[in-house]
């Protein structure tokens, strides 16, 4: 028995479906990450789990109980929202222990569980502290910490981390990663629209577009073996090229778009070339630099290099890769082929 199941489920606003036909098995203990565009439908799926929007067409299951008609506060989830407003003239543990104290949960209950909470958190140190003496990334921490003192059986998280400073993001993000190594029962589903997040969080990557599931697998089966040309481009940065047949150096097959990731393209000769193409642009990063290229043809590419690049704009450079590092996607569906 899965921990969470959606079967063929549909939202409609209005007129407007927003979201079509989405199966999903959530095990327990499972940190699964949304992952799509703005606008894709992510917190409308994340907000139905939740019990804050009604879902129009089909079931949604936590464990064997059917959940779709059962209020938000009986659905044993907590979620952590992007925006999240903090009591000012509350304490931090005042701020984390209210939910409790309005379900009459007993006084040392609630200490205990605030402080196992603040513990997970680090946040011992500042539990007698007001919200405007904390950072930013720590009131963040006391929005989670007032989520997890409920003992949920399911987190939600709809893009926490999207107010913060770059900086923040990635310590909050590593917090987030030993909050889910602290509590490996409970099962957390993770929103965000960056790749980067979704990426080094999930056990399990689902990728939506326009309402509809894209593709569901870890990180690297997406990576590895994207279904479609939208999936191969999403994940991975700087994102997949996309060459028509016509663009590359090889014709065997003609009714394919070929996806070739910016860092598996490395310098070749004429004749041992794939792609070639113009150097119009150098981004230096330090680390490495991206090149941006163009074919004869007007295709648009970008390739990874050590820092140690030295080409003159206008150059002509000859590019292969490795076989298993090539993607056929069918032009006309985009789909993967092999
Ligand atoms: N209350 C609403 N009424 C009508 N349309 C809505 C409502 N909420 C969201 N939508 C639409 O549903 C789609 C998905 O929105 P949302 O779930 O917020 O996307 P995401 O979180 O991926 O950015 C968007 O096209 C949005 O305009
Ligand atoms: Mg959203």
């Amino acid at each position: 028995m899965s921990a969470l199941t959606l079967q063929n489920i549909d939202k409609v606003y209005g007129k407007t479906q927003v979201m079509h036909d989405v199966s999903l098995d959530i095990e327990q203990g499972e940190f699964v990450v949304f992952v799509g565009p703005s606008g894709c439908g992510k917190s409308t799926l994340l907000r139905m789990i939740a019990g804050l929007e009604s879902i129009s067409a089909g079931t949604l299951f936590i464990g064997d109980k059917k959940m779709n008609n059962v209020p938000a506060s009986k659905r044993g989830i907590a979620m952590v929202f992007q925006s999240y407003a903090l009591y000012p003239h509350m304490s931090v543990a005042d701020n984390m222990g209210f939910s409790l104290s309005i379900a009459k949960t007993p006084k040392q209950e609630i200490k205990q569980r605030v402080a196992a909470a603040a513990e997970i958190l680090q946040l011992t140190p500042y539990l007698n502290r007001l919200p405007k003496a904390l950072s930013g990334g720590q009131r963040q921490r006391v929005a989670i910490g007032r989520a997890i003192v409920r003992e949920p059986d399911v987190f939600l998280f709809d893009e926490p981390l999207s107010n913060l400073d770059a900086e923040l993001r990635v310590s909050t993000r590593r917090e987030i990663a030993n909050l889910k190594a602290s509590m490996p029962d409970t099962t957390m589903i993770y929103v965000t629209h960056d790749q980067v997040e979704a990426m080094t969080l999930a056990d399990k990557i689902v990728v939506l577009r326009d309402g509809r599931v894209e593709q569901v697998g870890t990180p690297l089966e997406l990576y590895d073996r994207p279904r479609n040309s939208f999936v191969g481009q999403f994940i991975g940065s700087p994102k997949m090229n996309i060459f028509g047949s016509g663009d590359l150096a090889v014709q065997n097959w003609p009714h394919h778009n070929t996806g070739i990731r910016p860092e598996h393209l490395e310098p070749a000769t004429p004749k041992t070339a794939i792609v070639s193409g113009t150097l119009e642009f150098v981004e230096k990063l330090g680390e490495y630099s991206l090149a941006y290229l163009r074919t004869a043809t007007g295709c648009e590419f970008t390739v990874k290099f050590d820092r140690s690049i030295n080409h003159a704009i206008g150059k002509e450079l000859h590019f292969k890769a490795d076989h298993n590092n090539l993607h056929q996607f069918d032009s006309k569906t985009m789909l993967r082929v092999d």
